[in-house]
């Protein structure tokens, strides 16, 4: 059925509909830090599709952050070969060498403290604390952007208005759940709130989208001036 408020229809979509990918912990379970950061850093500027593939591999090499960071970095650098963006790769074994030395092999849960380490920046600090740590953190990317954009029909470019966006996102939060939240979350802007032609059917926050309310779901975001 539909639920009364959009948090609760979000977190009932996604329970129903989510995607089994192999970072994710399975229900009830707790994720793997280290899966999660390395799953990601990989995410950034990569598809799921071929992220898939290259994690398996990487896991299976180096099972443990403490394996990666004993391994030399042109070792790491080889086996990153084909997801580009190399600096990410370098990143990823300075961090694991950060942790090692300063956190004794354990990342830290929270965001501030995360986001100290290599290549973890705002978005990632805060996918980490949520989905490996369960902690409140609310990661907001450009899926994340897009759906709150559209449904509160925002106008102005994300860009313009990053505290009203979190405001709007941590407003859909189900506390006890924010590892499945965000996820949810970036899961519904990447397969049903789509840049072009959303799929408005199988939304669950349709009952409740201004920019479906105005038949103008592509305009949000709004771009920005040029
Ligand atoms: N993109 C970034 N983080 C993701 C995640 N945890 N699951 C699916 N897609 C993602």
């Amino acid at each position: 059925g539909e639920s009364a408020k959009p948090g609760a229809a979000l977190i009932a979509w996604y329970d129903a509909n989510r995607r089994d990918l192999p970072w994710r912990a399975r229900p009830g379970e707790s994720a793997d830090p280290y899966a999660v950061w390395l799953s990601e850093i990989m995410l950034q500027q990569t598809t799921v599709a071929t992220v898939k593939g290259y994690y398996a591999k990487f896991l299976a090499r180096w099972p443990s952050l403490e394996a990666l960071a004993a391994a030399p970095q042109d070792e790491v650098l080889a086996q990153w070969a084909g997801l580009g963006y190399y600096a990410r790769a370098r990143n990823l074994h300075t961090c694991a060498r950060a942790v090692v030395a300063d956190f004794g092999g354990r990342f830290p849960r929270e965001e501030e403290a995360l986001r100290l380490l290599p290549g973890v920046g705002p978005y990632t600090a805060a996918a980490i604390a949520a989905i490996a740590f369960n902690e409140p953190a609310v990661a907001v990317d450009g899926n994340v952007e897009r759906v709150v954009a559209r449904l509160h029909a925002i106008d102005a470019p994300p860009r313009a208005v990053k505290p009203l966006i979190r405001e709007k996102a941590a407003a859909l939060a189900t506390p006890s759940r924010a590892g499945d939240f965000v996820q949810a979350l970036m899961e519904l802007g990447a397969v049903i709130c789509v840049p072009r032609a959303p799929d408005c059917a199988a939304c669950p926050l349709a009952p409740f989208c201004a920019a479906r309310r105005e038949s103008a779901q592509e305009k949000y975001p709004v771009r920005e001036a040029k």
